[in-house]
């Protein structure tokens, strides 16, 4: 059998294999001269040529292709399900770079009222002066999303971009329906899967067109590293975001990549873990003297609980809590808890507190994508649930 058709085979066998054992072995074949069981981290900026033109397999310049960013591409298109990734130097780069690919000036994009700050900061501040119109609407409510898509005016739905869970809010949103809204419009559905990850939630087995990622949170997982993907099922996609990818060129390091495809194996035990520690943690504050609200959808009384059990695997690491001493409680845990460092970001190994209204969504203070300032963002690491909840606990008790 020749070379290639056993790697044709060999792809084939893994496509079709369980999420776990995607995770270890997409893109990742060991290194053919040495038998290296971890394929190489590849620098060169460069490749030999044998006459001019004659590339080997395809290498030519490193912001046209790299080996290593290639394997955590073939990765990450083997976990979501998609034929397509790209990987960038940031979850926003890949944002942009999306949004570049497919819009044009008088182009509109319906985005839910509590995405994350950032992607309303690009999209408003940086894509809004190039001609891109935006409409903030809460993507739960099926009419009010209908009616933002099809609204008339001088600009035409090209784009919906969804969060589910969203950020911080925790709400959920229905994929498939969403999409069906979208497709009737002429529109695509973006939706970002930064909170569930691929092993959670395969947005585009449920209707959507294209998946982002900040990789930087949990598909990285050890918050030692920044990136971001956009995944497709469609060739002209595809070929769309594969041009700006190359033509701007914010594409990811071989380091970052090689860094990003080592957290990316072990995804699904992770989130295995941060699944069961952040749902014994939000059962535990249900009810407890200072807490007003916990905004889990594990809790059986989530409004969107019955939607996140179809459409996820299990509910994710992310909670949100509302304090009901105000600004000032809320504030006083984040600065008092030893376990839970106090830090922007998300989706590592390690437990991080986040106080979104002056934090990661302080850009968008004063909008209507305004968060409560009573709310806390839990990121549940994998450490134990006992440790995490009398952390929490010894800082509560301080109120
Ligand atoms: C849901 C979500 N999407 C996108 C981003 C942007 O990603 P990055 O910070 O990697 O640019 C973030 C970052 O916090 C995020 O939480």
């Amino acid at each position: 059998m020749g070379e290639r058709s056993e790697h044709n085979q060999q792809s084939g066998q893994i496509q079709r294999a369980g999420f776990n054992t995607r995770a270890v072995h997409a893109g990742q074949e060991f290194e053919p001269r040495t038998g290296a069981v971890v394929p190489p981290l590849h620098f060169s900026s460069t490749y030999a040529q044998d006459g001019i033109g004659g590339l080997r397999s395809g290498y030519e310049y490193g912001r046209g292709g790299n080996p290593t960013r290639d394997a955590l591409q073939e990765q990450l298109a083997a976990l979501e399900g998609g034929n397509h990734a790209y990987s960038f130097g940031s979850g926003l780069a890949a944002e942009d770079a999306l949004i570049r690919a497919l819009c044009s000036p008088g182009d509109r994009i319906v985005l839910g009222n509590d995405a994350y700050g950032g992607t309303y900061r690009l999209i408003s501040r940086v894509l809004g002066p190039w001609g891109i119109a935006n409409r903030p609407v809460d993507m739960s409510d099926l009419d009010r999303v209908r009616a933002a898509v099809s609204a008339g005016g001088t600009d035409e739905t090209r784009l919906v971009w969804v969060e589910t869970p969203s950020n911080p809010m925790m709400k959920i949103s229905d994929i498939t329906a969403i999409a069906d809204i979208a497709h009737d419009a002429g529109a695509l559905l973006v939706v970002d899967n930064t909170f569930a990850s691929p092993y959670l939630q395969n947005p585009l087995a449920l209707g959507a067109d294209i998946v982002v990622h900040s990789t930087t949170k949990y598909i990285g997982g050890h918050s030692d590293v920044v990136g971001g993907a956009v995944v497709v099922n469609d060739d002209e996609l595809a070929e769309k975001v594969g041009f700006v990818q190359f033509a701007v060129g914010a594409v990811s390091g071989p380091m970052d990549a090689f860094l990003t495809t080592r957290g990316l194996k072990t995804l699904g035990v992770r989130m295995e873990r941060h699944s069961e520690n952040a749902q014994k943690i939000a059962e535990w504050l249900v009810g407890r003297p200072g807490i007003e609200k916990v905004l889990y959808p594990g809790l059986p009384d989530h409004p969107g609980h019955g939607l996140a059990a179809k459409q996820m695997r299990r509910f994710g690491g992310m909670i949100s809590v509302q304090f009901s001493g105000g600004e000032e409680a809320a504030r006083k845990v984040a600065e008092s808890t030893r376990l839970f460092t106090l830090a922007e970001s998300l989706g590592g190994i390690e437990s991080l507190m986040n106080y979104p209204s002056e934090m990661t969504h302080a850009s968008v203070k004063g909008t209507e994508l305004a968060v409560p300032v009573n709310l806390l963002r839990l990121s549940v690491g994998i450490e134990d649930a006992d440790d995490l909840i009398a952390d929490l606990d010894a800082a509560i008790a301080r109120l």
